[in-house]
């Protein structure tokens, strides 16, 4: 392991996972079923000027039907990002207030779903309604620059390294270009669910969560009962992507039902309603200018960037941090405005800032290239560097020269000939050949882990992470298995659930380069105390199980923030160390198919090569590149949320219109790791991967097209008719 590899091994939970063993909420049932749903704004904004529930009340099996008229005694959950527990400040059934089309109005509870649903379609609304701002170009939004917004500025302002403008205005060749994405939304298969039941004063919450610390403590503020009282168990989620960091806005208003009713209460929010209930990725547009010397090196980028959030909510933006560092560029200026309009706040969708970052950045640095008349592949790797060009400090690690030239001998670069249009297969379809590249911050949190070593020779493991779909406990037993000498399989992981170690949020790729190297540390420890053999050394002593603990800091994190994690709150650390800058990088080959008459788009071959630091999980590490890259296809030439703006709120609000890569979109993924440790940011070598994947994957399908077909497209998603 000293040289950062760590041995294949099977998913731990392979079996499980294709035999359908795993239990989500939605999967629960008990004897006395209820299901809750949702009334919801069919208006984008104003107030309700009358809510009648009575045709709702009188459909046999509905039990309960609640509005704003019967929270009186609930406390607000508050916004994860200032102090609070939720996606958003606004909490729907707490006033007559509209903030959004598809906010909540009322909740019925019934015995049965079908009751449910048709009281909810009974509920009667009247609304006075206002002026609306649906999308960031809409003449009622509101612009606030991020550096006067009250968000910490050390954390969200302006990124500033030499001077920009100065190097701009001095360039010998330039770029000008304005890059936009549509919002979109995750759309992960498990739906918003939860499952809440009472055993006397004790509320059991059941849901998929990366973030089961601020269910509970932010629906124990919400009800007003001690925290203690809460216990959330979400041993998998099914599918996260950013959707399910934070409380959503059902799950205390079930867990009060449940309680009202003394019977369970399950609400899966529907996808229809998904589109208007959770979060998502917001709009945005990305003005990039770069300039370069007569030499042909790239000297300054101005970064500009106006990204949607709600009415109520600041959400804040990291674009500019990320373009800052994917290129050893001197003189850099990123300004950021937060746009309001009238939606649900809007969040952290995988890659949230880096996708756009590197979309922007990496097509512009592609359009100045061909401008130079320089090979991408060489014109990139012509601007590596070992100094985070924001801070001056030097790079724990960086092998993003190694991913491009690894990968263009994957690929096969070297047969692309330059000229837009000039490759062509043998049915004639346009041959498109591009590059992009993208990195991901390397960030960690606190945690605690404790780990029990049992007669039977089982080792269990509590930590705080949440698994997704990525594979965190084979991650886990691979690590704590090699450290121990056991097979992995005798390795059990406790997480997402709150009866174990403090659960905070799992997002941010902080996931494993968190939770290995604390649960390695106590595997450690344990044979500090036991001795090489501690299973002898258990029956020596006589004892039938023995358990460490340990809790993990990230260098140079304040005490306070790390606390955090023991009220349910997040605390990330990074990328910026007290003496290096963490990210982990990566480059994507495209080829891209045009079809000449009907400009159909097709993308048969993706080559990735990612620098994470060491890969703990060979077997599952691949499959979270595939998964990025389809995300990047997605993202690229899919996925769009429509926004009409007489009305407001999202309309193509399920995965018929939302139209999302399927497996018949998705060609061949041939993916590769460079795998050298990154020992300065942990022992284990880890940085993070589950995002970083993703960013670079659309600006190579952009280069691409440009290379099939000499046309520059710079609005996502890239369709049939932009190409006509
Ligand atoms: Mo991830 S978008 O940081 O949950």
């Amino acid at each position: 392991m000293a040289d950062g590899s760590f041995p294949e091994i099977a998913r731990i939970d392979a079996r499980a996972k294709v035999t359908g063993a795993p239990i989500y909420a939605a999967d629960r049932r008990s004897e006395t079923p209820m299901h809750a749903v949702f009334a919801v704004s069919t208006i984008a904004k104003g107030r309700l000027t009358q809510l009648d529930v009575a045709r709702a009340e009188a459909v046999p099996g509905v039990r309960l039907v609640l509005t704003h008229r019967g929270t009186g005694a609930l406390e607000q959950g508050g916004f994860l990002l200032s102090g609070g527990f939720a996606f958003q400040s606004f909490m729907p059934l707490m006033s007559d207030a509209i903030a959004y089309r598809g906010q909540p109005i009322a909740m019925v509870v019934a015995d049965t779903l079908e009751a449910a649903m048709h009281a909810a379609s009974l509920v009667d609304a009247a609304y006075s309604e206002e002026a609306f701002a649906s999308s960031i170009a809409s003449p009622d939004a509101g612009i606030i620059a991020q550096a006067e917004s009250p968000l910490p500025q050390q954390l969200f302002g302006d990124t500033v390294a030499g001077d920009a403008v100065a190097a701009f205005e001095a360039a010998a060749v330039t770029v000008d270009a304005a890059y936009r994405s549509p919002p979109q939304h995750q759309n992960p298969m498990e739906l918003v669910a939860t499952y809440a039941e009472w055993d006397g004063d004790d509320l059991i919450i059941h849901e998929g969560t990366q973030n089961a610390g601020a269910l509970k403590f932010g629906v124990a503020q919400i009800l007003g009962v001690a925290p203690e009282r809460v216990t959330v168990i979400s041993p998998q989620a099914g599918g996260g992507f950013g959707q399910k960091n934070s409380l959503q806005m059902q799950t205390a208003f079930v867990a009060w039902a449940a309680r009202e009713l003394g019977a369970p209460v399950k609400m899966v929010v529907p996808r229809y309603q998904l589109f208007g209930n959770a979060s998502f990725r917001p709009e945005s547009t990305h003005r990039v200018r770069l300039g370069a010397d007569a030499a042909g090196r790239l000297t300054s980028v101005l970064y500009d960037v106006d990204a949607q959030s709600s009415r109520h909510d600041l959400f804040p933006l990291d674009y500019a941090n990320a373009a800052a560092r994917l290129y050893g560029i001197p003189n850099f200026r990123g300004h950021q405005r937060i746009v309001q309009t009238d939606v649900q706040t809007p969040g952290y969708m995988r890659a949230p800032f880096e996708h756009l970052a590197a979309f922007a950045l990496d097509t512009a640095v592609d359009e100045i290239a061909e401008r130079l008349g320089r090979d991408p592949v060489e014109y990139r790797m012509a601007h590596d560097t070992d100094t985070d060009p924001v801070t001056g400090l030097p790079l724990s690690s960086r092998f993003l020269n190694a991913c491009l030239s690894r990968g263009a001998e994957m690929f096969g670069w070297s047969a692309r000939t330059p000229e837009p249009g000039s490759m062509r297969a043998g049915d004639g379809q346009l041959i498109g050949l591009g590059v992009g590249c993208g990195c991901y911050k390397a960030a960690t949190a606190a945690a605690i882990a404790t780990l029990r070593l049992t007669e039977d020779g089982r080792v269990s493991v509590s930590v705080g992470v949440h698994e997704m779909g990525q594979g965190i406990r084979t991650a886990l037993a691979n690590a704590v298995g090699q450290i121990l000498g056991i097979e992995p399989t005798r390795v059990d992981a406790v997480i997402g659930d709150t009866r174990g170690a403090h659960q905070h949020l799992t997002a941010g790729s902080w996931g494993t380069a968190t939770a290995v190297p604390a649960a390695v540390e106590a595997a450690e420890k344990l044979l500090e105390e036991l001795g090489a053999d501690p299973l002898a050394a258990l029956a020596e002593r006589g004892l039938d199980s023995y358990e460490v603990r340990v809790e993990r800091r990230p260098a140079g994190q304040p005490e306070q923030m790390a606390g955090a994690l023991h009220q349910g709150r997040p605390a990330p650390w990074g990328p910026v160390y007290d003496e290096f800058v963490a990210y982990s990088y990566v480059a994507h080959f495209v080829e891209v198919r045009i079809e000449p008459t009907t400009r159909r788009i097709r993308v048969p071959r993706v080559v990735s090569v990612v620098d994470c630091g060491s890969v703990v999980s060979p077997r599952t590490a691949p499959s979270q590149v595939r998964g990025g890259v389809a995300w990047g296809i997605g993202a690229a030439l899919r996925e769009a949320s429509e926004v009409d703006p007489r009305y407001g709120g999202f309309l193509n609000a399920d995965i018929a219109e939302y139209v999302v890569p399927v497996n018949a979109d998705v060609g061949r993924t041939e993916v590769a790791f460079i795998d050298r440790p990154d020992p300065r940011l942990n022992a284990s070598g880890l940085k993070g991967l589950g995002e970083v994947v993703m960013t670079g994957v659309a600006a190579a399908i952009a280069n691409a097209t440009w290379h099939a077909t000499g046309r520059r497209l710079r609005d996502l998603p890239i369709r049939v008719e932009h190409l006509l």
